[in-house]
């Protein structure tokens, strides 16, 4: 498939969009929300390039969402995309099917505004909509969260771009909680496939992890005892 206005995604931006959008049938009956949105991009991208029915662009502060907005209508998507100047997605309705973006945030950020989400969002609406998250730091509470909440983590995967590893996580409310081990909790239950698949960019994320973690563990009993299991893991396989 031939895509339009590559240059607006970098390659971090260009990975969230693609796990956000793959497997999804019926993006033309779908909505596009990208909650901080900055400079708009990812909306714009998509609309020229999936044909999401509408996009809704919120951010919390007014600079990037007056700049979210002026991009949309420069791009011609003025009628086809609203932005909302809001804190996550607080005074957005959700609707079915909607795919739901946060990218660039910290994961605690991500969590308040999930919970938010949780609390007010008809449970049948929850259950249709997909988000893909890509969140700057916290992962390990994020996924915490998600699993106490009740979201499916139907897929993980790293990105590289400029020589940053970034982690990408998409999930879908399904309201059964469950339990991480330490391990799925700290390093992602598909990320930890993909490395026992040894794919090469979860390969080089991992490491990069395993570096920081060896760090941490010094002060931090739980990481300690995660690095143990993952060593015990390793020792079976
Ligand atoms: C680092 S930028 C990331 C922009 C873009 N999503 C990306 O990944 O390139 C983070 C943006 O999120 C906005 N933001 C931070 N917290 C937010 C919140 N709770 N709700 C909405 N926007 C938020 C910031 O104002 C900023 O524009």
């Amino acid at each position: 498939m031939t895509e339009y206005a590559t240059e607006l995604l970098n390659a971090r931006l260009k990975a969230v969009h693609d796990m956000a959008v793959s497997g999804l049938s019926g993006l033309q009956d779908r909505r596009l929300i990208d909650v901080g949105s900055d400079h708009g991009h990812l909306s714009i991208y998509s609309l020229i390039n999936d044909g999401f029915s509408y996009a809704i662009l919120t951010d919390i502060h007014d600079g990037p969402a007056r700049r979210s907005e002026e991009a949309m209508r420069m791009y011609g998507f003025a009628d086809k995309s609203s932005v909302y100047c809001t804190d996550g997605l607080d005074g957005v309705e959700l609707q079915e099917g909607d795919v739901i973006v946060m990218a660039g945030l910290g994961g605690n950020n991500m969590i308040d505004i999930l919970r938010r989400v949780v609390t007010v969002a008809d449970p049948a609406v929850l259950r249709s909509i997909v988000w893909c998250l890509q969140p700057q730091k916290s992962s390990d509470k994020l996924r915490e969260f998600l699993a106490e909440t009740g979201f499916a983590i139907i897929d993980e995967n790293a990105c590289e771009d400029r020589g940053i590893y970034y982690l990408i996580v998409k999930a879908v409310f399904t309201g059964e909680p469950y339990k991480l081990s330490l391990t799925e909790k700290f390093y992602g239950p598909v990320i930890l496939k993909r490395e026992a698949a040894s794919e090469p960019i979860v390969l080089k994320y991992v490491e990069r992890l395993d570096g920081r973690f060896e760090l941490s563990q010094r002060g931090d009993e739980e990481i300690r005892k995660m690095l143990t299991e993952r060593r015990d893991d390793h020792e079976q396989n």
